[in-house]
């Protein structure tokens, strides 16, 4: 169909409405329009789109996630180099460089710096032609890069459109910034990843990578990026002004509707950006992204210019790099660990070694084909870092220190534990073992789950007396727990009269727990504690669930075809339809959960934030769904209640600014028990 002016006019009307509304959603955390209204402009730019095919622009807020994987990555030549930044260790360093810079400046006494953490992501080039995204490859080799705006376009904080009153903007922009995940949010992938039994990622920036070196662009959708823009590249200004400074740049940036780093900031002189530095560093460990130094720039761009660049670095920029958290030792051996879905995982065990205050002796290395690139072996002399919250990794070898008649080593072909073969399916980096149950390694580590926090919840049964109950025989699946008496215990190593009655104790209390607890406890593919939380709302009580078809399942929200074959499966199986049965005839009871609506805080959006005395915060959570409150982790004005424990940390301030009602625990208690 031919459109005619007002039709045209109107989609990019709903392209500006979108996106605008879209940012402050996404990126202000300041919703202006309720979701429904949303929806609707949303579905008639859809319906305007499909009448009229030549109205469909690659840059329209509907096309974030494109329907098609692609087939390969198109290289791209990026028109102004991706530059790397210089080093800098120490003060010296820095005088040094800011000594080079006022000499090819000739002029000046002192020059003014942008400051900004190092975030360690990675590089991306997003091009704008006429303030639409045009463009977005990765760094590649500096000067030819990846086409990966199919990924680029799934994070929500980048503006498909750049967001101008005046709709004034150069012809063309190359914006250079970085693409990272939190540290919060990597811990929480890997998890989920590990429940579904998914290939996990070493670290934050491997897990970024991963996600835009992916053809599918529903992979990178469903994956934390965040973004802050930080440079420039190649510009066709036309009519419009750029800013003079790096500082003045970030701050247009920010407000075309791109996130930009809150801690850059402007340091007037050298002796300012060592501050800077100083700060930054205590900072550090706080942030809730990985960062690995400090880049300080000249903050003039006329400056930047007549500085320019030597090979692939410019003068006018550098990185103060912190101390690496790196220690040496040597690797006592290498063995192999089996989780709870089977899933192989090498495990070297060190020399103890100090690195910045904590003693490490083991890393796990990530699959098989890390030990392959590594090369490392038993006995070997390694470089160990140890980064944030994240776990040790074997950063290199030192080949020159290795021990005449070392061996590589080999994949395993059998399961450590209970040596049955294993697979490594077609184009996956993870080797398994398929035995289940009746493979000693998973069972342990099966029960290990059953009994943890947030399941059953058994207190004083950890990993050995597991690993003990099921050597001695005395437990073979969950429901002979529930069998175990004291006397039992007593044969046990560490096991005195009190101890065992005690643990009997606790297994008696965990009797009376909640039905998504159990759910969760029952180790099911791809039930993590939110499917389990949704599976209990909804079917209310275990027999219901047990008669769940695929179809009866995928009407659930968030529950996908594959986790519903995992349930499926995992309920009509005999075996476990009978363990089901035994744990209730020997007690179990776990208690529906009901939806309480005429609580104060039945249909209110909830956050909570810090830690409580009196109840577990995964327990809190569950009372609070039960009244019927939507829970939720940001802040944002769309919030009715913040629940503050100790130690709030920011959520409590933003709440405030907000003005958000905030409950403390004795207030949050009261009205739940109400
Ligand atoms: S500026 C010409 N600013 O560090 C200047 N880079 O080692 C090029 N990086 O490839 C980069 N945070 O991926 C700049 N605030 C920041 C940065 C930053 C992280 C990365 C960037 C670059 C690498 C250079």
């Amino acid at each position: 169909m031919k459109h005619s002016p007002e039709i045209k006019k109107r989609v990019l009307e709903l392209h500006k409405l979108i996106n605008l509304h879209s940012h402050n959603y996404h990126s202000l955390d300041t919703p202006t329009i309720e979701d429904q209204e949303y929806d609707a402009l949303f579905k008639e730019l859809l319906e305007l789109e499909s009448n009229y095919e030549d109205l469909k622009y690659s840059h329209s807020p509907t096309q974030r996630v494109g329907d098609k994987p692609l087939d390969g990555f198109k290289k791209v030549e990026h028109l102004a180099p991706m530059l790397s930044l210089d080093n800098a260790f120490d003060s010296e360093d820095m005088l040094d460089f800011n000594k080079r810079v006022l000499e090819r400046l000739l002029e000046d006494k002192f020059v003014q710096y942008s400051c900004e953490p190092k975030l360690d992501g990675i590089a991306v080039n997003l091009s704008y032609r006429n303030g639409n995204l045009e463009k977005a490859t990765t760094r590649g080799d500096g000067k030819v890069g990846e086409d990966i705006t199919h990924n680029i376009k799934t994070l929500n904080s980048i503006p498909l459109s750049l967001i101008d009153k005046r709709n004034s903007y150069p012809d063309f922009i190359e914006i250079r910034g970085e693409v990272f995940i939190r540290k919060e949010d990597f811990v929480l992938a890997n998890k989920e990843a590990e429940i579904k039994g998914e290939k996990t990622f070493a670290n934050p920036r491997n897990a970024a990578a991963g996600s835009l070196r992916q053809l599918d662009p529903a992979i990178a959708a469903s994956r934390p990026l965040n973004f802050f823009a930080h440079g420039i590249g190649y510009i066709e200004i036309g009519e419009f002004e750029l800013p003079k400074t790096q500082s003045a740049l970030l701050k247009l940036y920010n407000s075309w509707g791109l996130p930009v780093n809150p801690l850059a900031s402007i340091a007037p002189d050298i002796e300012g950006c060592q501050s800077y530095f100083l700060d930054i560093s205590k900072k550090r460990d706080t942030l809730p992204y990985e960062i690995d130094g400090v880049v300080f720039k000249v903050d003039s761009l006329e400056k930047q210019i007549s500085l320019g660049q030597v090979s692939r670095a410019p003068r006018w920029a550098i990185a103060r790099k912190f101390p690496a958290e790196v220690g040496i030792t040597i690797v006592k051996n290498i063995s192999f660990q089996v989780g709870r879905v089977g899933s192989i995982t090498p495990v070297a065990e060190f020399e103890p070694v100090n690195i910045g205050g904590v003693v490490v002796s083991h890393a796990s290395i990530h699959n098989f084909d890390e030990i392959e690139r590594l090369d490392v072996r038993e006995k070997d002399t390694v470089r160990i870092k140890r980064a944030g919250d994240v776990i040790p990794q074997i950063i290199s070898v030192d080949i020159s220190k290795r021990k005449k008649g070392s061996r590589k080593i080999k994949m395993p072909e059998i399961c450590p534990s209970c040596r049955c073969l294993l697979v490594k399916p077609e184009g996956e980096a993870i080797l398994r073992c398929t035995a289940g149950e009746s493979c000693p390694a998973q069972k342990i580590e099966s029960f290990i789950h059953f009994v943890s926090r947030n399941a059953l919840n058994i207190d004083g049964l950890g990993e050995r007396i597991i690993e003990l109950l099921v050597e001695k025989g005395l437990v073979s699946n969950f429901s002979d727990l529930f069998k175990l008496e004291q006397e039992d215990l007593l044969g046990l190593e560490g096991f005195a009269e009190k101890s065992a009655a005690n643990l009997i104790s606790s297994i008696e209390t965990s009797k009376a727990t909640t039905l998504p607890r159990f759910i969760y406890s029952l180790g099911i593919r791809e039930v993590g504690e939110a499917t389990a939380l949704n599976l209990a709302l909804n079917f209310k009580e275990i027999p219901n669930l047990l008669k769940a078809s695929e179809e009866d399942l995928l009407d659930i929200n968030d529950i996908g075809p594959v986790a519903s074959n995992y349930i499926t499966e995992f309920f009509t199986q005999e075996r476990n339809k009978n363990l089901i049965e035994d744990l209730m005839r020997l007690g179990v009871n776990p208690k529906s959960i009901e939806v309480n609506n005429d609580n104060m805080l039945s249909s209110q959006s909830v956050v909570i934030t810090g830690s409580f005395n009196s109840i577990a915060r995964s327990q809190l959570k569950e009372e609070l769904i039960r009244v019927g409150a939507r829970v939720t982790s940001s802040v944002s004005s769309k919030t009715d209640f913040l629940v503050a424990g100790d130690k709030p940390g920011s959520k409590l301030s933003k709440a405030q600014d907000l003005n958000i009602t905030v409950l403390d625990e004795e207030a949050v208690l009261k009205i739940l028990n109400t």
